[in-house]
C-alpha cells in the first residue's frame, strides 16, 4: 500500500497491513509466539543479513507489533519506527542510542516528572551529563547552553503538565546549526494533532500508553526515526563501527549506517537495546495498541472539544487562580499554537485552585467522575496533584523552577458528556469551598 499518498485517518486503521499476508485476517492477529521457525539454515542466513526480512525471536521483533510500528511511522510521516515496552524504554533507548558513551543532553525544566528525575539520577551515571535551558520559549536560551560534547537537543512538543507549546521548527533549526539531532516527545500532541518531523525534529518518542493506546489498560512506547539525519556525520561512531553481528551474506562486518542505510537509528535500537536491555513489547500489547489507534482522531476531536468547553467554565470559576493551557484566555501559546496545533492542542492541562492545602485535597476527593490517577490520555477523564504525583520526583527548588506551583491541578480530558465533567468540577468545588 502507497501510505503516503493516504489520509491519516485511513493510515490509522489499515497501514503497515495487508490482510493477504495474514490468512486474509480483517483484525491484526496477535502472533503470541516466543520465537520462529528458522526454514533452513539458509534461509536463517539471509535473515541474518537483512537481505530477506523475517522474524526470528519476539525479543527483536514480532508480526503484530510490526503492524503497529509501521503504522505510527507511516502516520508520523517517519522512515521507520520501533515498538518498546514503555514510553520511559522509548526516551531512554532513544538518548542512550545518541549519547552513550558520553556527553551531553540539552533539554529544558519542562518535562514529565520521571523523566526529569531519570536525567538526574541516572544518565549521570551512564557518563552523560544533562543541561537545562533557562527559558524554554527563547531560541538564544538554547544556543546559549550547546557545549562542544552536546550530542542531541530533547524537548517535550506540548509538556507535561503545564501544556508549554516548543518552537520545534527553530529548535531543529538550531540543533542542525550545530550538527546534532533533535528529539521531541510528542505523546501529549499524538500524530494527529502534531507531526514534529515534519518540522524538522529527528526522532519522535511516544508514550503509547497516553491517548496513541487511549484506553488506559496497557503500557508501551514508540520510537519514530524520520530518516534524514546524518549519522554518519562523525559525531556518532557507534553508526559508523563495524559488527561482527552485522555481516553481510558473504561475511564482511558492516556499520548500522551500513547495513540499514534507510533507518539506522532504530535498527541500532533494535538489534542493541531492545535486543540486550530487552524492553520488548508484547504482542498481545501491541494489539491493544493497534485497536485504540484506530478510533485516535475521533477520541482526540471529541477530547480537544471537551477540554475548550471545561477551559470556557474554569475561565468564570471564581476559585480558578489560572490557567495553563494553549486555549485559555491570554495563553503566551496562542502563536505557536495555531502554527503547530491548529487541530486543537489537546486534552491535557493545568489550573490552579485559589485555596488552602486541604481545600485543594477536598477539590480532590470530592470528584466524582474524575478518576484520581497518574496518567493521561484516558479515554475516561483524570485528575492528579502533579506536585505530589506526576513530578512529585523534582524537589521543591526543582518544582519551582518548571513552574509546578503547589495548587497545581492537572486534568486529562475524557469522551465522557462535557456537561457532566463540568458539573463534577462545580460540585467539587462546592465541596472544597463551602
Ligand atoms: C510526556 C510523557 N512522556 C513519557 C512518559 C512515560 O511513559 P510510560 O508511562 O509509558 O513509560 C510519560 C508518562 O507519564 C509522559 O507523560
Amino acid at each position: 500500500m502507497a501510505e503516503v499518498s493516504l489520509g491519516f485517518d485511513t493510515i490509522k486503521v489499515r497501514g503497515g497491513y495487508d490482510p493477504k499476508d495474514h490468512n486474509y485476517a480483517v483484525s491484526v492477529p496477535i502472533y503470541q509466539t516466543a520465537s520462529y521457525e528458522l526454514g533452513d539454515t539458509e534461509r536463517f542466513e539471509r535473515i541474518r543479513s537483512f537481505s530477506e526480512s523475517g522474524f526470528l525471536y519476539t525479543r527483536i521483533g514480532n508480526p503484530t507489533v510490526d503492524v503497529l510500528e509501521q503504522r505510527i511511522a507511516a502516520l508520523d510521516g517517519g522512515r521507520a519506527a520501533i515498538a518498546v515496552a514503555s514510553g520511559m524504554a522509548a526516551i531512554t533507548y532513544s538518548l542512550l542510542n545518541i549519547a552513550e558513551g558520553g556527553g551531553r543532553i540539552l533539554t529544558t525544566h519542562q518535562l514529565y516528572g520521571g523523566t526529569v528525575d531519570h536525567f538526574k539520577e541516572l544518565f549521570p551515571k551512564f557518563g552523560i551529563a544533562v543541561d537545562k535551558v533557562e527559558n524554554p520559549d527563547d531560541i538564544e536560551s538554547f544556543r546559549k547552553a550547546i557545549k562542544e560534547d552536546t550530542k542531541v537537543i530533547y524537548i517535550e512538543s506540548i509538556s507535561n503538565p503545564n501544556a508549554i507549546v516548543a518552537d520545534i521548527e527553530a529548535i531543529a533549526n538550531l540543533a542542525h546549526e550545530y550538527d546534532i539531532p533533535l528529539v521531541v516527545d510528542n505523546t501529549f500532541a499524538t500524530p494527529y494533532l502534531l507531526n514534529p518531523l515534519k518540522y524538522g525534529a529527528d526522532i519522535v518518542v511516544y508514550s503509547a500508553t497516553k491517548a496513541i493506546g487511549g484506553h488506559g489498560n496497557v503500557i508501551a512506547g514508540v520510537i519514530v526515526e524520520g530518516g534524514t539525519y546524518n549519522w554518519s556525520n562523525g559525531k556518532y561512531p557507534q553508526f559508523t563501527a563495524k559488527h561482527y553481528l552485522l555481516r553481510d551474506a558473504e561475511g564482511n562486518e558492516r556499520s548500522f549506517a551500513e547495513a540499514a542505510p534507510g533507518a539506522p537509528f532504530v535498527t541500532r535500537i533494535r538489534m542493541n537495546y531492545l535486543a540486550y536491555f530487552g524492553a520488548v513489547l508484547s504482542p498481545f500489547d501491541a494489539y491493544l495498541v493497534l485497536l485504540g489507534l484506530e478510533t485516535l482522531s475521533e477520541r482526540i476531536q471529541k477530547q480537544v472539544a471537551n477540554t475548550e468547553k471545561i477551559i470556557r467554565y474554569l475561565e468564570k470559576e471564581e476559585k480558578v487562580l489560572w490557567i495553563k493551557h494553549p486555549s485559555a484566555e491570554g495563553s503566551p501559546y496562542k502563536e505557536l499554537a495555531a502554527k503547530y496545533l491548529p487541530k486543537g492542542a489537546g486534552g491535557v492541562f493545568s489550573f490552579g485552585i485559589k485555596g488552602s492545602e486541604t481545600q485543594i485535597d477536598t477539590f480532590i476527593n470530592s470528584v466524582k467522575l474524575f478518576s484520581y490517577q497518574a496518567n493521561v490520555g484516558d479515554a475516561r477523564s483524570l485528575i492528579v496533584n502533579p506536585p505530589k504525583i506526576t513530578h512529585g520526583e523534582l524537589s521543591p527548588d526543582e518544582q519551582k523552577v518548571a513552574d509546578i506551583t503547589s495548587e497545581t491541578i492537572r486534568l486529562s480530558i475524557g469522551l465522557e458528556d462535557g456537561e457532566d465533567l463540568i458539573a463534577d468540577l462545580k460540585q467539587a468545588f462546592n465541596a472544597a469551598f463551602k
